[in-house]
């Protein structure tokens, strides 16, 4: 068994637990019916299945989603060259704490560092943010994409398969909205000029498996994930029925889904986001890349009207997503004494 740097090491309660028994996983849901051309069909089966999956799990996977397989390999060969790169190569591309977009190899999650590799990257160009996490100072500035010189495919790859996730994601948004009870499109303004990003993560093989997490416990501060996880796993979710964390087992092409903090307040609790981590292999290096959908920074974040009433009064007060963010990645960028910002903070 090799040393493992102290930083990494969990406390014994989140230690993971290596020999996980066969449970029942998260929802399957084929959108299937989405492709069909008959503009009457009904999709209240669908609807029903997705506002079930978000109110008992937080997480559902989707097959027959409509995103070109080719689209997606492409993505994962781009991004097995990139992080097969030297350290040196990878840190001229390096994030700094101006620009947090590009290469990373020391985020902390709960202030325990994470045994992963990361590339970050802003889907739409350019993307405006606060300058610093300080709540008073309301300079902006623009987030540039970093991309290594040498890995031209890189851009390409990340840019096509962006675009695909925009198209699924704003699926799913109506698909939610729907079984939230609202129009269609209720949801879509929010995004107009969102400030979504694309993540690339790598995780090394790990001398000490039951030790160290690849990401450790966390809710997505976003309004919703799209993943795409390659055939080792390690995705762990906390399932809600009784705090057992349950494996999601890779099912080829299929995306993994979860509703972010946004949606939780957004539905007023009515769709939780839920904890999850990333357990990682002594032998195999894991892949995967999420595509967290953002609203536009300076949107404030609060239950929807539609969703409260005198019995079921707003749970969040308002708070603003730019601010929120850049708290967020201050606090990811160095280890810091205190717990850094979760909604819970704005619960009334
Ligand atoms: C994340 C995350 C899961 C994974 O990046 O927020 O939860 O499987 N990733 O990489
Ligand atoms: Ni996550």
């Amino acid at each position: 068994m090799g040393e493992v740097d102290p930083a990494f090491i969990q406390a014994l309660e989140h230690q993971p637990k290596l020999d996980i028994t066969e449970a029942e996983g998260i929802p399957l849901i084929d959108l299937s019916p989405l492709n069909s051309s008959d503009t009457d069909a009904d999709f209240s089966n669908l609807v029903a299945e997705i506002g079930d999956a978000c109110k008992n799990w937080g997480f559902f996977q989707v097959i027959n989603h409509g995103v070109p397989s080719r689209c997606r390999e492409k993505i994962e060969v781009a991004a097995r060259k990139f992080f097969a790169l030297s350290k040196e190569e990878k840190k001229k591309v390096g994030r700094d704490e101006v620009n947090p977009l590009g290469y990373y190899d020391t985020e902390h999650t709960k202030n325990v560092r994470d045994w992963k590799e990361v590339f970050d990257l802003t889907v739409k160009k350019p993307t405006i943010k606060p300058s610093s996490h300080e709540s008073d100072d309301k300079e902006l500035i623009q987030l540039m994409n970093r991309w290594p010189e040498d890995l031209p495919e890189l851009r390409e790859a990340c840019e096509d398969y962006a675009e695909e996730m925009v198209k699924l994601a704003y699926k799913l948004l109506e698909l939610i909205a729907l079984s939230l009870g609202l129009p269609k499109t209720r949801l879509n303004g929010f995004f107009k000029d969102h400030a979504s990003f694309l993540r690339l993560n790598r995780y090394p093989p790990c001398p000490a498996p039951h030790l160290v997490l690849g990401v450790g416990r966390h809710k997505d501060p976003i309004a919703l994930t799209v993943l795409a996880q390659d055939e080792v796993g390690g995705l762990e979710v906390k399932r809600k029925t009784d705090g057992e964390w349950i494996l999601v087992k890779p099912t080829p092409n299929a995306y993994i889904i979860n509703v972010g903090d946004i949606i939780q307040v957004w539905s007023n609790d009515k769709y939780e986001s839920v904890e999850h981590r990333v357990m990682v292999n002594s032998e195999k290096e894991r892949f995967s890349i999420p595509f967290f959908l953002n609203p536009a920074n300076s949107t404030w974040v609060e239950p929807l009207e539609e969703l409260i009433n005198k019995q079921n009064p707003a749970k969040y007060k308002p708070y603003n997503w730019g601010e929120f963010l850049a708290n967020r990645a201050h606090s990811n960028f160095e280890k810091l004494d205190v717990e850094n910002i979760q909604i819970s903070h704005f619960r009334i």
